[in-house]
């Protein structure tokens, strides 16, 4: 059995963890001249070539400094407002530059936050991304890594069960399912299911644990699959993917999506549970801020539904829906008819 959910849902953990990124993007934009860059009005791809930075990096960046308010954007346009106006162009006598700048030197891995954004990097202070691109992942890094995830999964993972419907699903495969705290939550919530954690071989020695714990270890097991590099298992009608889209490139997400498609039984479903962004792709703020966070050791972003959308038809699936999950999630379903 699941644990009771707590009377109250986790988002406002969330929205502290996701208050670290307010004024690192405002730091950065400073540092990067993007306000004085948008004293003309500007389209991302417009002043991503203008200052030439990264795309990516823009398009992280700027829905930061729209969602805190610094920012409006008009059929896609960028403009300064009155707040970015007064406070954030060096012309003004009410410039707030040199205290973020000074506050820039006690910003833990600033300057790697700022590579990234500018040109697009990916790099990680920890590494992790390493592991997942190579598919060798050191234990240790492995087990902190999972604990990291599981923490800030769990309670998304029991509130999913309240809210979604996956009756029908006998078999059911939790791709980079770290420590399966949504196959562990799904199996003790159905108790005819059978639960697959696919992941890399140090992630699955830690899962293991966890299903324990969960007490679910007779329908619950794992399989350690390199994702890009190995073979995935048959026989499944459901994959489950929690916060994998958001890790990687449209390109990568499309490979995903068609080894699902190729791997799943006909009739058999994908079930992408991510925070969305709305089609503006700027906003809620909990999108922009995990999105932002993606550019630290990923390759990837929050996407909006009609971007998924367009992944999932690429490959084959058809009677697309979403649907809120839990907290911020929301879980994308469709179908391999
Ligand atoms: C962001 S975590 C998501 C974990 C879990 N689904 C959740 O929502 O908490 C990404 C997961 O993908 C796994 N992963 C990354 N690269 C992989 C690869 N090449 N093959 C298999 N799994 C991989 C990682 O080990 C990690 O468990």
């Amino acid at each position: 059995m699941n644990p009771a959910l707590p009377a109250i849902d986790d988002t406002p953990v969330w929205d502290v963890m996701l208050s670290v990124f307010k004024s690192q993007a405002i730091t950065i934009a400073l540092e990067l001249d993007v306000f004085e860059g948008l004293k003309d009005p500007a389209s991302l791809d417009e002043l991503s070539e203008k200052l030439a930075y990264s795309p990516r990096g823009m398009k992280a960046l700027l829905p930061m400094l729209k969602m805190q308010g610094f920012l409006d954007k008009h059929k896609g346009v960028y403009h300064l407002n009155n707040l970015s106006r007064a406070y954030m162009l060096k012309e003004s006598p009410y410039y707030w530059g040199p205290f973020f700048s000074r506050r820039a030197e006690t910003l833990p891995n600033y300057k790697m936050i700022l590579e990234n954004i500018r040109d697009g990097e990916t790099v990680e202070a920890r590494g992790s991304a390493d592991g997942w691109e190579s598919g060798q992942m050191d234990p240790e890094l492995a087990k902190t890594v999972t604990d990291f995830m599981h923490s800030h999964s769990i309670t998304s993972a029991v509130g999913l069960t309240h809210t979604c419907d996956f009756s029908g699903v006998e078999k059911l495969l939790d791709v980079g399912g770290g420590s399966g705290c949504y196959a562990s939550a799904l199996a003790n919530h159905y108790p005819d299911m059978q639960c697959t954690i696919m992941d890399l071989a140090q992630v699955c020695d830690v899962a293991k644990d966890y299903i324990e714990k969960a007490g679910v270890s007779d329908r619950v097991n794992t399989k350690a699959v390199d994702m890009f590099r190995e073979a995935w298992p048959e026989g499944y009608n459901a994959h489950f993917y929690s916060n994998i889209f958001h890790d990687w490139s449209i390109e990568t997400c499309e490979e995903l999506a068609q080894k699902s498609y190729d791997a799943l039984a006909p009739g058999g479903r994908i079930c992408l549970q991510e925070i969305l962004f709305e089609e503006d792709g700027d906003g809620p703020f909990p999108a922009a801020a995990f999105s932002f966070f993606m550019t630290q050791g990923t390759k990837g972003q929050q996407y909006t539904l009609n971007e998924l959308e367009s992944i999932l038809s690429k490959a084959g699936f058809k009677n697309i829906s979403a649907q809120r999950s839990y907290g911020y999630y929301s879980l994308v379903t469709a179908y391999k008819i």
